[in-house]
């Protein structure tokens, strides 16, 4: 045991990574300590720099879940106030929104809860809104990952939030159908992604924005539509913009679905990703992303057990290590899944 482990307590959150003496990573900087991680170290020799303890950390992460919350309910109303306007046939303006979500979007991309952030408040009475949100806020999280420049930043929150713009054209009865489609209910939703084009267009004179509502549901096998374009006929941006639309759509409650886990949502990018759907490199740093926001949390496993992830592998972000009572299970070697949090409200 390190003489440094007793410098570290309960509650600390890491200021930089410990490894052992070998350079094998054990917990990533930003970990807030548990019990477990404290367990965990006692087991190793491990090198570390310094422990920032801050205190008052749970006061300001929950100051700034009010302020992310409160602008998120404004920019969903300043998108359903445009979404009335093109219904009535009046000019909108898109400035506010954009600003509103840049600024949203600047509130939460350093935190190590960031999603935490976004789903620890959910407009689901506004489901279409407070998914444009979203979708421009985890867009602008992937791009942070990929190294997008502040421009592809930008065009990324904004054509995140005006993505489904051209469902204002299409019936609700469709839209907010329960039971399955039929193949030409299905034919008209996929209209969206032109109506949304030619709305944005018309509009905005944006093309590269009105871009994103006409590729987003194209996929880089052909498969997708409108167009059915492949590969890299798809901008790099819209292939974020499409990942963090399907993952939300997974995790958010829907009309015909119930709220599913973000593990499952994470599953579907994956097999996308294999059957080459998806772009694999984005959806594994968005996995790796996710999966070092949920360490340290309650989550159940499909043995029945509850368990807590305390070590995400770089290659496979998606099989962690989970600690469960005094087990440790490597999902890289036992054919465990995580099913889900095990508390809601983590
Ligand atoms: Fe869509």
């Amino acid at each position: 045991m390190t003489d440094l482990n007793n410098s570290l307590s309960f509650g600390d959150i890491l200021e930089h990574n410990i490894v052992t003496n070998k350079g094998v990573l054990l917990l990533n900087k930003g970990t807030q300590l548990t019990d477990n991680h404290l367990t965990l170290l006692s087991h190793f020799n491990w090198k570390y720099d310094s422990v920032n303890k801050v205190e008052s950390s749970n006061r300001l992460q929950e100051s700034t879940q009010i302020k992310v919350k409160k602008l998120i309910t404004e920019c969903i109303d300043q998108y359903s106030s445009i979404i009335e306007k093109i219904e009535i046939g009046e000019k909108p303006d898109f400035f506010g929104v954009f600003e509103g979500m840049k600024e949203t979007y600047n509130e939460i991309e350093g935190l190590d809860n960031a999603i935490d952030v976004i789903y620890g408040f959910q407009d689901l009475d506004r489901y279409t809104y407070q998914h444009s949100v979203n979708v421009s806020l985890l867009s602008g999280l992937i791009g942070k990952i990929l190294n997008a420049s502040e421009n592809e930043l930008s065009l990324l929150i904004n054509m995140g939030i005006v993505h489904d713009i051209g469902k204002v054209r299409i019936d609700n009865t469709i839209l907010n159908k329960t039971g399955k489609l039929t193949n030409a209910e299905f034919n008209e939703i996929k209209k969206h992604t032109l109506f949304g084009y030619q709305i944005l267009l018309e509009l905005m004179a944006s093309e590269k924005i009105a871009e994103g509502a006409l590729l987003h549901h194209e996929r880089l096998d052909g498969s997708g539509y409108p167009i059915g374009k492949s590969g890299d006929d798809i901008p790099f941006l819209i292939q974020i913009l499409s990942i963090a639309d399907t993952f939300d759509a997974i995790c958010t409650e829907r009309s015909y679905h119930e709220q599913r886990s973000p593990f499952f949502g994470i599953s579907v990018l994956l097999q996308e990703a294999k059957d080459n759907r998806f772009n694999e490199e984005i959806v594994i740093k968005f996995v790796r992303y996710l999966m070092n926001q949920y360490k340290g949390k309650k989550i159940m496993i499909n043995n029945g057990e509850i368990g807590e992830i305390i070590y995400v592998p770089y290659e496979e972000p998606h099989k962690p290590i989970i600690k469960s009572n005094e087990k440790m299970y490597d999902l890289r070697k036992v054919m465990l899944k995580i099913l889900d949090f095990a508390e809601k409200d983590q």
